[in-house]
């Protein structure tokens, strides 16, 4: 809720003591206790009754604030993050009010202040929430002065997407320690190596397909797409017992046939297909199994996953490529069977990890699918009319200047697009054949 800030004999805008809790309670107790010395000395009837009256409001108050502390506390995770909560919202206030982004008159001896609240996930991020009154709608000024609020620990926390909501009441800021690198460098393919269904994206980054199924990779060419997949193509390969199907339009991956499956190597579009309608029948297989589990365990939900079943990827780099060379029967049949995966692939453990690029709808994955993958990262500058990054994330404002293999990604349960850095397989040279096929072999040995 707003509050109105009075302008003192310093010329700075205050909040009003009477607006504040803890001045009330001073007088409170101020009071309590001079009822409590004059009853002591005169013994009446209503004064008694008074001190008894007083210090119940006392003890309600201190109850109240305590509450308020705790519930913030808990809602915080910790008694430090509450502690970096609140002094942000005060400092992102006051910064607020000296930047001149509240909409205010320079002579009026009141302002309306907006409503901050900051929840703290550093060192991931933090959110910043500021009421919108009226007058106050420009979002770059904003993240500006927001970002220019930190000091500290905090310093290098700087705004690095927002929006504002759709019922136009809020903004609703991310910002991120943009001074550190988060890439992964693995040095070793042992180092590499997560739990089945678990996959490392950068430093302090996994997902776990088992929860947030598929993902999809977009970017300009050169701006790190198929590193990527490498990369999680590795970790995927090394899941004990996992069935990689891997279309390849562009035989990046041919070499792999050396020891690679070749049921699992598909580079034409009709060799793809086939290769689709295997794993979808695979999904109707595990369909059953998953079905008789619920029956036997009469338990609700279960999934594949629950079952200790290893999963089976489907990796498709350069889905508009690939449909280019379809005609469009294959380009519906394909679709069709992407279609399948996706929509049935959580509960069967079957999973999409695509890399196209372009975010566009004409340019391949149709909406419904898009809207199926848990993860989506694009690569690259957000540039001209920044539709890309729009048709991916929906209505937030990305900082546009990302360097050469950056992005952004949003994955569940996250509210607005982090920042995103590009797995580097070359720093230790793990980006090689040899070391694809070891980690093939080891996921094999299981
Ligand atoms: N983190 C990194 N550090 C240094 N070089 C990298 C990094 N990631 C990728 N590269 C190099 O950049 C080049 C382009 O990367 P990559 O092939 O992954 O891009 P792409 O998006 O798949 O491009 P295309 O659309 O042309 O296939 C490659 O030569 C790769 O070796
Ligand atoms: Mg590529």
């Amino acid at each position: 809720m707003a509050t109105i800030y009075k302008r003192n004999a310093q010329q700075v805008y205050k909040r009003p003591i009477y607006t504040l809790f803890l001045p009330w309670l001073v007088v409170a107790l101020v009071i309590a206790g001079l009822i409590t010395l004059i009853n002591s000395f005169v013994a009446v009837i209503w004064l008694r009754v008074a001190v008894y009256l007083i210090w119940s409001l006392v003890v309600i108050m201190i109850g109240l604030g305590s509450y308020s502390i705790y519930q913030g506390i808990r809602s915080a995770g910790s008694i430090r993050r509450y502690r970096v909560q609140q002094r942000s919202a005060k400092d992102i206030t006051r910064n607020l009010l000296a930047t001149m982004t509240l909409n205010r008159q320079q002579d009026s001896p009141h302002v309306t202040v907006p409503s901050v609240t900051v929840v703290d996930r550093t060192p991931s991020h933090l959110t910043v929430k500021i009421e919108k009154l009226a007058g106050m709608y420009d979002l770059d000024r904003l993240a500006e002065d927001v970002s220019g609020s930190f000091r500290g620990r905090l310093a290098e926390y700087a705004v690095t997407s927002s929006r504002i909501t759709t019922n136009g009441n809020e903004f609703v800021l991310t910002l991120e320690d943009v001074g550190s690198d988060r890439t992964w460098r693995p040095a070793t393919l042992e180092e590499m190596k997560q739990p089945t269904h678990v996959l490392r994206l950068q430093k302090d980054l996994t997902i776990n397909l088992a929860d947030s199924p598929h993902l999809i990779f977009y970017g300009k060419s050169g701006s790190g797409k198929s590193t990527s997949l490498i990369s999680v193509l590795m970790q995927a390969l090394m899941w004990a017992g996992s069935q990689i199907y891997i279309a390849d339009p562009k035989r990046e991956f041919s070499a792999l046939s050396d020891f690679y499956p070749l049921d699992r190597l598909a580079v034409e579009a009709d060799e793809v297909i086939a290769m689709l309608n295997r794993v979808c029948d695979i999904v109707r297989d595990r369909q059953i199994v998953v079905s008789n589990g619920v029956k036997k365990r009469q338990q609700m939900g279960l999934r594949a996953y629950d079952l200790g079943l290893p999963p089976v990827i489907v990796m498709i780099d350069e889905v508009s490529a690939l449909m280019a060379s379809m005609d469009s029967k294959q380009k519906k049949e394909f679709l069709g069977l992407l279609t399948q995966i996706v929509m049935k692939g959580r509960s069967v453990s079957c999973f999409l990890i695509l890399g196209n690029q372009s975010a566009l709808a004409e340019k391949g994955i149709t909406t419904d699918i898009r809207g199926q993958i848990a993860t989506k990262i694009v690569l690259g500058k957000v540039g001209g009319s920044g539709e890309e990054y729009r048709m991916a994330f929906g209505e937030v404002a990305t900082k546009g200047s990302v360097e050469r293999f950056r992005g952004y990604y949003l994955t569940d349960g996250l509210e607005q697009p982090l920042l995103y850095a590009v797995t580097d397989l070359h720093f230790h040279k793990l980006n090689d054949l040899k070391t694809i096929k070891r980690a093939f072999e080891i996921g094999q040995k299981g």
